[in-house]
């Protein structure tokens, strides 16, 4: 054991409360000007350090955990998400993966919701049409969407966020639906239907929220197939993971009018989104701002801090570590 503080390089310019609490803690190498990394600068730049701070937009796939220099130990994600960790390539070398459960479940649920609502009513084009200009005042036909209240939405996974999602969905009434690789109980259920079978819920989903994150098996699980089982009119939310959602497919289903409209916060390659969403009146877009509080983005960097502290400052376990898929 040496007295020298151990070595952390974060990859991003994190908030400012939380690089204050990383310096005092680390010898910690920042990224002022948040100049994102790719794969050998990373490795390189890891050089000498025990761990890495990452977040959701740093691909740290099997080449480059495997061209991370010996020192690394550890890498903490400033995410809920890890699927952009190979988990099992980092442990194949002894390497430890963290991620920041439970923080962000209120602030997604939030947008999960305000994406349900801005693309069931439209706000997309009622924006649009205030600033450009192009109101011509109230008009009796004007911008009517679908109506939310006592509507059936399905929840394709229902962990944390799925839950916080169908809490909100009750405070307008709303039948909840959801598919789950294991039934709740009835306590954490509140009466929603479990639907053992994912593709069996999709007729009875009004509303679809993905909510489930994402893995080897559910990449592109909302294809061409499943949306043709959706109700014709349904809305798509998605702030899980762009990944998810087979993009032409979508955009094709909401060009033919079989769905109502999509309410995004995630997307495939983000941020070089597929260019047909651009294109939709009826895709209600946001740029992956689900977390984007100020108290959720703070407790996130407060939840990577504790597992890098347990384990570079007390040896202990990190008490949100993360295994492969
Ligand atoms: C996460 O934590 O996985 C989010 O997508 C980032 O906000």
């Amino acid at each position: 054991m040496t007295d020298r503080k151990p070595r952390v390089l974060a990859t991003r310019l994190f908030p400012e409360d939380v690089e204050t609490r990383l310096t005092a803690n680390f010898d910690a190498r920042l990224n002022p000007q948040d100049k994102l990394y790719d794969g050998p600068a990373l490795a390189k730049a890891a050089e000498g350090f025990d761990a890495i701070m990452c977040a959701a937009g740093d691909a740290l796939s099997a080449a480059t955990i495997a061209a991370l220099p010996d020192s690394v130990r550890m890498i903490a994600t400033f995410s809920v998400g890890y699927e952009h960790v190979d988990v099992a390539a980092a442990a194949k070398r002894d390497i430890i993966v963290s991620n920041t459960p439970d923080v962000l479940t209120d602030a997604t649920a939030d947008i999960a919701m305000l994406c349900l609502l801005g693309a069931a009513r439209r706000a997309h084009e009622g924006t649009t049409m205030l600033r450009t200009h192009s109101w011509i005042g109230w008009e009796p036909r004007q911008l009517m969407g679908v109506h939310v209240t006592g509507r059936r939405l399905g929840i394709l996974g229902m962990g944390r966020i799925g839950q916080a999602m169908a809490d909100r969905a009750r405070a307008f009434r709303m039948t909840i639906h959801y598919s789950n690789r294991s039934r709740l109980p009835p306590d954490i259920e509140k009466g929603a239907v479990f639907h053992a079978n994912p593709d069996d819920m999709l007729p009875h989903c009004d509303f679809l929220s993905i909510n489930a994150p994402m893995t080897p098996a559910t990449r592109k699980w909302v294809n061409a197939e499943r949306i043709a089982r959706l109700p014709r009119g349904a809305v798509v939310v998605n702030t899980a993971r762009g990944g998810v959602v087979d993009d032409e497919a979508l955009i094709t289903a909401l060009k033919s009018g079989h769905l109502f409209a999509a309410g995004l916060d995630v997307f495939d390659g983000e941020p070089k989104i597929h260019p047909g969403y651009y294109e939709l009146e009826n895709a209600f877009l946001l740029p992956h701002m689900g977390s984007a509080t100020v108290d959720t983005r703070n407790a996130m960097g407060f939840k990577a801090l504790d597992n890098l502290e347990a384990f570079l400052l007390r040896g202990q376990t990190p008490p949100d570590l993360v295994k492969p898929f």
